[in-house]
């Protein structure tokens, strides 16, 4: 079996993170999102890897690398388009040839092992496996109708939905996908849907396996569920402090600070995980926070947060929470008077002031 992880798109529901940055790449917990796929998938014992990619693939190329340090090799498959999800899989189609494969979208993020589904795919040799989720908000994904427990129909993004069950981003197929590929015509959308190709696999009489998963998946592809990623992954780190930690700060339960970092006089509040090379001075980091690499924050707070590298936080007037706050960004406070509020933000950037 191969592995197919789709790494372009357009992000748009990301932005502006994903003007500058794949959103594949966006860090959950200080890693990568696309990382936890490909790590639970090589643990399955996959090899070879195709990774679709867009106009971002030089990034997605330079931070996942050749696969070496998962022992795994790794092919990069340009897509000329985001031209949808079974568009996808026919660009990869040399890749994959007749082999069996799972197919995994790259801002996705699965917390457990694949292998099981691997293993079950290769004992009943299904034309394809589908992992479906119940949700609030099943408009915003590919949902399932079910019939007695077998799955009748799949409709992208329906404006009513039959059911709550939502196509997780993880899917099994054998070469037969391919055939029902070639029929698509693209949906209203404008996208080739990868699930009206599982239906096509459906009205063919060919078997689709469901399973329904719950609490191990996230879609990241809104802030909102970036923040529900890491607080997700952030839920189960341990203990480990690297960084040096000053006598007057509190470090309580379960929090991590990297290499080369300060806590001076402040009190972080797991679980928490500060990267390499920060200082947190005078301030509060509460629960469900991320702070990457070289950023500075003094005399703020902040809980429930995503903070990239290099940025610089400082005497904010109020807690920070719920934030995405990207690379290299500057949030402070003017001291002159009047007081006033200076902005320089990308398009489509979200504040909200107190
Ligand atoms: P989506 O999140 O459905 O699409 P998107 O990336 O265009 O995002 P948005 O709706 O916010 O604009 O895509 C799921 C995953 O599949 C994501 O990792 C991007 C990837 N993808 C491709 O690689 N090729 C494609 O043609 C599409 C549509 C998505």
């Amino acid at each position: 079996m191969k592995a197919l992880i789709l790494a372009g798109g357009t992000g748009s529901r990301l932005r502006p993170i994903t003007y500058s940055m794949a959103k594949q790449l966006v860090p959950v917990a200080n890693k990568p999102v696309i990382e936890y796929g490909i790590e639970s998938i090589a643990a399955a014992g996959i090899r070879k890897f195709g990774i679709i990619v867009g106009d971002t693939g030089a990034a997605v190329e330079a931070a996942v690398g050749n696969g070496e340090r998962w022992g795994i090799e790794i092919t990069y498959i340009p897509q000329d388009a985001p031209r949808g999800l079974a568009h996808a899989v026919a660009t990869a189609k040399p890749f994959l040839g007749d082999d069996d494969f799972i197919m995994y979208l790259g801002d996705n993020l699965i917390k457990s092992s694949v292998s099981g589904l691997v293993q079950e795919f290769e004992t009943h040799r299904p034309a394809a496996t589908i992992l479906l989720t119940p949700v609030p908000n099943p408009s915003d994904f590919g949902v399932a109708e079910m019939t007695e427990g077998t799955v009748t129909r799949l409709e992208e993004k329906p404006k009513e939905p039959k059911s709550n069950l939502a196509l997780v981003g993880v899917y099994l197929f054998d070469k037969r996908i391919h055939e029902s590929i070639a029929t698509l015509q693209p949906s209203k959308r404008g996208e080739y849907e990868i699930t009206d190709a599982i239906q096509d696999l459906i009205d063919r009489g060919l078997t689709v396996r469901s399973h329904i998963v719950e609490g191990w998946w996230k879609d990241t592809g809104t802030v909102e569920a970036m923040l529900e990623a890491n607080r997700l992954i952030l839920e189960d780190i341990e203990r480990k402090i690297t960084g040096t930690v000053d006598d007057a700060s509190r470090v309580e339960g379960r929090v991590q600070v990297g290499a080369g970092s300060r806590i001076v006089n402040s009190t972080l509040r797991g679980p928490v995980i500060i990267g390499d090379h920060c200082t947190i001075e005078n301030s509060f980091v509460g629960p469900f926070t991320a702070i990457d690499s070289n950023t500075t924050i003094v005399g703020s707070e902040i809980e429930y947060s995503i903070v990239l590298a290099e940025c610089r936080i400082e005497a904010t007037p109020a807690r920070i929470e719920g934030s995405l706050i990207g690379r290299g960004v500057q949030v402070g406070r003017s001291s002159s008077m009047p007081k006033t509020i200076r902005l320089v933000l990308g398009d489509s950037s979200a504040i909200s002031l107190p």
